[in-house]
């Protein structure tokens, strides 16, 4: 299954000048690694490119994409279009398949996903990457509501699930 996984804050923004938003312990252990660890994780090289060294997520299959033909980076799967992906999809159906960001690759990805587990930051930040507001986007449904969740970053947070309806419901 295609999931997208990600943090917003409460105008659904993910990222400004080209880093998170939160960076949240509890989130990043109890949701994100949670989640991929095991699967494949499928991001963009810009936000390949704010992780530490440029290094891959160990323990989960890279899918980078880039339209650049002469891009490698150890341990990753370049992908150099939406076909490609979606080819690479049909092959790996079966998968767990994890959509990380960022914006243009969301944005890119998000009408194949099936659901979106989305970490819903209690807080307002500064942002100029941002995610689709499930709430407003007429093709998704909210499937679950977490508790509210206390941070040691004095954030609160909760985890969202949505249904994306034009599969779901097909
Ligand atoms: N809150 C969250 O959960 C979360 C998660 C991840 C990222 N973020 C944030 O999101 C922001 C980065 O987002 P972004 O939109 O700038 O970058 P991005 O989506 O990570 O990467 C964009 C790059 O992906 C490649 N790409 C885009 N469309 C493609 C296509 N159709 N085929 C092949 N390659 C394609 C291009 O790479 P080339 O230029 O190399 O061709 C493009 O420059 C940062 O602020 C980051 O911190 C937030």
């Amino acid at each position: 299954m295609l999931r997208a996984i990600v943090a917003v804050d409460r105008q659904w923004g993910i990222g400004f000048q080209g880093d998170l938003l939160f960076s949240i312990p509890e989130d990043q252990k109890g949701v994100f690694r949670a989640h991929t660890i095991g699967n494949t994780v499928v991001l963009g090289r810009k936000t390949l490119d704010t992780f530490p060294g440029r290094k891959v997520l160990p323990g989960r299959t890279n899918l980078v994409m880039t339209r650049d033909e002469q891009f490698i980076v150890p341990g990753a799967e370049i992908i150099h279009s939406l076909d490609s992906f979606l080819a690479y999809l049909k092959v790996h159906s079966e998968d767990d398949i994890y959509v990380i960001g960022g914006e243009q690759i969301y944005s890119l990805l998000l009408p194949f996903c099936e659901e979106a587990i989305v970490t819903y930051v209690d807080a307002q930040r500064d942002a100029d990457a941002f995610f689709t507001n499930l709430d407003a986007a007429e093709s998704w449904r909210i499937d679950d509501i977490g508790p509210w969740i206390s941070s040691v970053t004095g954030l609160a947070f909760r985890v969202l699930k949505y249904q994306n309806l034009r599969i779901k419901g097909r």
